[in-house]
């Protein structure tokens, strides 16, 4: 038997609404890492032109570095794989290491074989925003997302729904708090390089997957993910809309789990 199999436990909750709440705790990143990219995995094998969303943030580097093992064991092409991103900021060039955009090509998009025309990120491209925005919300209709993966901010957020996000949104362009900031901050020499605002999926774009994985580690997701589960289905706390999401499944590891 696998370690994963052994540490990681899940209980399914039985929704108002119909559908099912995979809650899997794991002990630590790796094992959440694992459970994660089995889903995937299964996923691609199933459907090898599955549509995939996929987030940024440092809680799925390890999730992609699994895919890219997959990949070069032969066990999953990406062939005809096609992506959508979460979100993207603004105020940065596409270029710039800390893009959204190169974050996934360094850790993911470099090193399988997908086709770089299959590869969706929201334009954080100023002077064509408005268009570019409509473009993007009008093929992710045409693109029903099969499995979205999520992270989650400090303070519930998921992609850059900040509090307050209305739950039926499309993919628009929003202004980031003062927290996520602080949070992002790790990736930059000074607080005035973080971007203030970005482009988002919604709610509404995000809940329109056919499946939702959101994964979280560590103490600083535990008061976020406490929210998410057990308080209130509110705006001011966004990860909460998932709840109404028919198959969700949300894998954690100990730390994050601590006041569940
Ligand atoms: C950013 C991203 C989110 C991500 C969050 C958490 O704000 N827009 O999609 O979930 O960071 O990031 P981390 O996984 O680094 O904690």
């Amino acid at each position: 038997m696998k370690l994963v199999d052994v540490y990681c436990f899940c209980v399914n909750e039985k929704k108002s609404k119909g559908g099912i709440m995979e809650l899997i705790i794991c002990k630590n990143y790796e094992e959440v890492s694992q459970k994660a990219s089995e889903i995937l995995i299964e996923q691609l094998i199933r459907k090898p032109n599955s549509i995939l969303g996929l987030a940024t943030g440092s809680t799925p580097v390890g999730l992609y570095n699994k895919l890219i093992e997959a990949y070069k064991r032969g066990q999953v092409s990406f062939k005809n794989v096609i992506t959508f991103n979460l979100d993207e900021y603004l105020e940065l060039d596409r270029r710039h290491p800390e893009s959204y955009f190169s974050f996934m090509h360094k850790n993911l998009f470099n090193h399988i074989d997908i086709n770089e025309d299959n590869i969706h990120l929201p334009s954080n491209n100023i002077k064509t925003l408005e268009g570019d925005i409509k473009t993007y919300n009008d093929l992710l209709k045409l693109h029903q997302v099969d499995v979205q993966v999520l992270g989650i901010g400090s303070n519930g957020h998921i992609g850059f729904n900040e509090p307050g996000s209305p739950f039926e949104n499309e993919t628009f362009a929003t202004k980031l708090t003062e927290q996520t900031r602080n949070d992002n901050l790790r990736f930059f020499n000074h607080i005035d390089e973080v971007p203030r605002s970005a482009v988002t999926m919604g709610i509404g774009t995000i809940m329109r997957s056919k499946k939702i994985v959101l994964i979280a580690t560590g103490l600083n997701k535990a008061d976020a993910i406490f929210k998410m589960l057990k308080g209130p289905i509110t705006t001011a706390l966004p990860a909460s809309a998932l709840r109404n999401h028919p198959n969700l499944a949300v894998i954690v590891d100990e730390l994050a789990a601590k006041n569940l």
